[in-house]
């Protein structure tokens, strides 16, 4: 049956499994199918349309799986593609940048809002455009953070290092008083402690990974799709397997990962 067919994420590499880890408490009954193009990653820093090629190959991976819907859990991935990904394929298709400017306008009371992400979506401004169509008066402060994704995937979350480059990168942004700041980049959530400590705990972070599995869920049940499957599966492949991969993945997941495979994008 259509609703016992697995749910495709992708991302570059391991910031869509904190989109994962939200699905896996939302929606229990769901098998994942996740792909990581490591082989590629970083995203964030190449120009548009290697971008929208990389999100397509992803997308045809996915749906020789058969999956019933994929979620884009990438946001610069989807700040590019996402428009093109839904004309180009007969699938429903989700990514991060509506959930989670959904989300701030919702959560902001004085209408400041930051925006944090990676070079590419950043300069797209897809969050700018999308909170300023739900509200025109938000203020929005936007900052490319390109260095955080690299500290991630080397599993640096928790160092010195890491600390020092969110001031570098933060500490205008705690000047403009914000009260609602976005993690525009599906791997910063990784990080979130080291960016509540350095933006004061009065700043609400939005996870557009939570948002989006949100609004999976309100999709699965309005179509009466919802899985209910007492033991889901959870099938990882990477374009390229780093060593450190499957350790900071299962230390984020809090378990361990049972199928792991390495793949060539295009077979
Ligand atoms: N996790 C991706 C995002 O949400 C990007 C990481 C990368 O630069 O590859 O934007």
């Amino acid at each position: 049956m259509k609703k016992d067919l697995p749910v495709g994420v992708f991302d570059s590499g391991l910031g869509g499994l904190t989109v994962v880890k939200t699905m896996k408490k939302m929606l229990k009954g769901e098998s994942i199918i996740y792909l990581g193009d490591t082989a590629r990653l970083p995203y964030g820093t190449k120009s548009s349309e290697s971008i929208v090629r990389f999100s397509f190959d992803n997308t045809k991976f996915l749906l020789k799986k058969k999956v019933k819907a994929i979620i884009v859990a990438c946001n610069t991935s989807s700040a590019t593609s996402l428009k093109k990904l839904k004309e180009k394929f007969d699938i429903p298709i989700f990514g991060v940048i509506e959930p989670g400017s959904k989300q701030a306008a919702d959560s902001t009371k004085n209408g400041k809002i930051g925006v944090i992400g990676t070079t590419a979506t950043i300069r797209s401004k897809s969050y700018q455009k999308a909170l300023k169509s739900i509200d025109g008066k938000f203020r929005i402060f936007a900052k490319a953070c390109p260095l955080f994704v690299p500290l991630i995937e080397e599993g640096w979350t928790d160092e010195k290092t890491t600390y020092d480059v969110a001031e570098i990168y933060l500490s205008q942004m705690r000047k403009e008083d914000i009260d609602t700041l976005i993690l525009g980049c599906t791997h910063y959530p990784l990080i979130k402690h080291v960016i509540q400590k350095t933006m004061g705990d009065k700043v609400k972070l939005i996870d557009s990974g939570e948002s989006v599995a949100l609004w999976l869920k309100n999709y699965l049940k309005k179509f009466n799709l919802l899985a209910n499957n007492p033991n889901p599966f959870y099938h990882y492949y990477l374009t390229d397997y780093p060593q450190r991969f499957k350790k900071i993945a299962e230390r984020f997941l809090g378990e361990k990962i049972d199928f792991i495979e390495k793949i060539k994008l295009g077979d």
